[in-house]
């Protein structure tokens, strides 16, 4: 490969998930998914259980792609995506979770969705449960701590795998399911009601996830020829405060806390270190006869990630996340966002080495993008610099990954046209190089506008990023 080549089929594109821009949260069919009643994000928002009259939901309406899909795939192809990595939305399908029929006119709305891609020779990348559970199983079963929720999302795999077989070849579990233990609710599907079984209910749940994430492969493979079946997770570095071993080993140990959901579903074993932490808790998964054969017979294919930033962790110091992953200490080497993100493009580079060490299957970045304010100019305009600063940067490390030897198949840019904040529920966090005009409060024309790094990236994917080094 010449210095500054990608491979040929490259997939460069974009991301988003379906309770994030979908809308039309009670249309067609589609039953409430958690997302419809939290207010605020996920990360210390409120979860309402239902629809509270007067309040207001970032989701219902969200960005309006259920209507205007048409229109803003348009505008991505004319970015030149060459794949586009979206959700379906499970309460669209079985609009309660546990229906015995599936729901028409959801089915309907995906497969036009795809199609539309498809048309515009869009790969389409699916996530099959991004942080939108049918509200019903949370209400009615407690969520994935229930054994039947393996059965729910098998039948619900099932109906879309077949459905769209010979449309989509690319797709993803779980998304960020290591976030099990830091937002529970949204990324694991359980509500935590008693700190002290916290463990136990994480484990148990993630147990059921590995036994749902091999049944789904397995049926991927069975069914799709050239299907791939991903695990995602979120992937952002933790590194040791200082060089004090207590710093170090914990940092290492929170590592292994992400990467044990990797470690199971690549390697199709639950690693030795868990099983003291077991112990130690007084914990017991329980697991029926041919789970483990399953787990280890029908393992992933790729490991999907998003990277936002760092983290900086010191022995002792309470661990909470938000959706970029864990909050540690300030890391004086690096400037933040806004929104207190550190902006660290070495770190994909270091990461993209980690997994391909540990793992030797193929990586691809999911998410990565840079959430901030942005502003019109006098001609109307957003001159995003800083996020072509954070993207170009990133882009690059990836490339010094890929010489690295690390095979990685795709970049999407999260967010390619702004969408509501999983973390906060703000509109006003934006990732996109497509403007929509709404503001956190729900009002504004939901007008698109293409910003500076609509035209930046669009020279990337056309030079296949030697316009980086330009
Ligand atoms: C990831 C999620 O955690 O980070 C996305 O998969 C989310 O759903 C993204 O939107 C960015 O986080 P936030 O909180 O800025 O939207």
């Amino acid at each position: 490969m010449e210095r500054h080549a990608f491979p040929n089929d490259f997939l460069w594109g974009g991301a988003i998930a379906a309770n994030q821009a979908e809308g039309a949260w009670n249309e067609d069919g589609k039953g409430p998914a958690i997302s419809d009643v939290i207010r605020n994000g996920i990360v210390g928002g409120q979860f309402d259980g239902e629809v509270i009259e007067g309040h207001y939901y970032a989701s219902h309406e969200a960005i309006d792609f259920y209507h205007r899909y048409k229109e803003d795939i348009a505008l991505l192809a004319e970015a030149g995506l060459k794949c586009f990595r979206t959700s379906i939305a499970w309460s669209r399908i079985y609009p309660n979770g546990d229906d015995e029929a599936p729901n028409e006119r959801g089915l309907q709305f995906y497969d036009d969705l795809f199609d539309e891609l498809l048309n515009y020779g869009i790969e389409p990348v699916v996530t099959i449960s991004h942080f939108e559970l049918p509200l019903h199983l949370i209400n009615a079963y407690g969520g994935w701590k229930n054994r039947k929720l393996i059965d729910f999302y098998t039948r619900y795999v099932e109906t879309i795998l077949t459905r769209y077989k010979d449309k989509v070849k690319y797709w993803m579990n779980f998304n960020e399911i290591n976030h099990f233990h830091t937002i529970p609710l949204a990324a694991g599907g359980i509500l935590i009601e008693d700190e002290e079984t916290k463990l136990q209910t994480i484990y148990q749940a993630s147990h059921h996830v590995f036994v749902a994430s091999a049944k789904a492969t397995k049926f991927c493979h069975d069914i799709i020829p050239n299907g791939m079946m991903g695990a995602m997770l979120s992937l952002s570095p933790i590194y040791p405060h200082t060089c004090h071993p207590d710093d170090i080993f914990e940092s290492y140990q929170l590592r292994r806390r992400s990467l044990y959901y990797s470690d199971v579903m690549v390697r199709g074993v639950y690693p030795s270190y868990v099983k003291r932490i077991w112990r130690e808790h007084g914990i017991e998964v329980k697991m029926e006869e041919g789970d483990l054969s399953l787990i280890k017979e029908h393992t992933v294919d790729y490991l999907g990630f998003s990277y936002y930033r760092s983290s900086t962790h010191q022995a002792g110091m309470p661990v909470l996340g938000n959706t970029g992953g864990i909050i540690g200490k300030d890391n004086p080497y690096l400037e933040k966002t806004e929104w207190g993100w550190p902006i660290d493009p070495k770190g994909l580079r270091y990461v993209c080495n980690e997994l391909y060490d540990r793992y030797n299957i193929p990586l691809f970045i999911v998410e990565n993008g840079f959430g901030g304010k942005d502003e019109f100019n006098t001609d109307r305009e957003i001159a995003d610099d800083e996020r072509i600063e954070y993207i170009q940067k990133h882009l690059i490390e990836m490339h010094e990954a890929i010489m690295d030897g690390c095979e990685v198949i795709g970049y999407t840019w999260w967010g390619p046209i702004d969408i509501v904040s999983a973390g906060t529920g703000e509109m006003e966090k934006r990732y996109g190089f497509i403007h929509v005009d709404k503001d956190n409060h729900g009002k504004g024309t939901l007008n698109r506008t293409k910003k500076k790094s609509f035209y930046w990236y669009k020279q990337v994917i056309e030079s296949n990023g030697k316009s980086l080094y330009e």
